[in-house]
């Protein structure tokens, strides 16, 4: 189900992939981002189906820079920023939309979701593919993205690591990284306590796809 842990393989977990995927680094952390860059699309795309997206609009996670891809196509005239905590996603993500970091339209910046380094009220839509379970604390980080957000802004979590709906495999990787994959009505929870309001979810149980957004209040 998972496209980023290849929860459906046979072969035995690829620790280092997962490891990669948490932080990527060196040689496999770019190999890692190439491929979440291609298999995260189809998930991202139906995310982006139910946000709107605002004028100055912020990637949290953003990885190797797909979803920026995606979501300026989707919002040809608004602003981009993208934070990763690794070295080698930014390195990525910029050299993957080249042309709109050259142009200004995309700043892109090394950052921990714990300290954003952005003033407050600066976006009016923040979101975050596959990438809230890595957190050190979900809902403390979820204020500092709400810090950033101007009021009435939204805030979507985008993600198929949905606790109650994982295979075997996937519990498993979840287990040994202790990634903290929670349930749709949890996730809501912690947006709630965190000060959004008007948390909604969307989820195809099908897929394992689910889109999670507040407002900030
Ligand atoms: C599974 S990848 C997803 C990347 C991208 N959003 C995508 O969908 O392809 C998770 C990303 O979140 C980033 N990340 C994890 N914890 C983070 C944190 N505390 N602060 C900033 N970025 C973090 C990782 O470096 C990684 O690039």
């Amino acid at each position: 189900m998972s496209a980023m842990l290849d929860t459906e393989s046979e072969e035995p977990i690829d620790l280092e992939y997962v490891e990669n995927a948490k932080k990527p680094e060196g040689e496999r952390g770019r190999d890692v981002l190439d491929h979440m860059n291609e298999s995260h699309a189809p998930l991202t795309q139906w995310g982006f189906d139910h946000i709107l997206f605002g004028d100055s609009v912020l990637d949290v996670g953003c990885g190797g820079g797909n979803a920026l891809r995606l979501a300026m196509h989707k919002a040809p005239g608004a602003q981009f920023f993208g934070i990763d905590y690794s070295d080698v996603a930014i390195e990525t993500a910029t050299s993957f939309n080249g042309e709109a970091v050259m142009s200004g339209r995309l700043i892109l910046k090394k950052a921990n979701v714990e300290k954003l380094p952005f003033e407050d009220g600066l976006f009016d839509t923040a979101y975050s593919v596959e990438s809230y379970f890595f957190w050190p604390n979900l809902e403390r980080d979820l204020k500092e993205v709400s810090r950033t957000l101007r009021k009435g802004g939204t805030f979507a979590i985008i993600t198929e690591m949905v606790a109650g709906n994982m295979n075997e495999r996937s519990r498993k990787i979840s287990d040994v990284m202790k990634m903290n994959v929670l349930t749709p009505d949890d996730l809501q929870k912690e947006f709630e306590d965190a000060g959004y309001h008007e948390v909604r979810y969307d989820w195809d149980m099908a897929k394992g796809w689910l889109v999670i957004q507040g407002k900030k209040a």
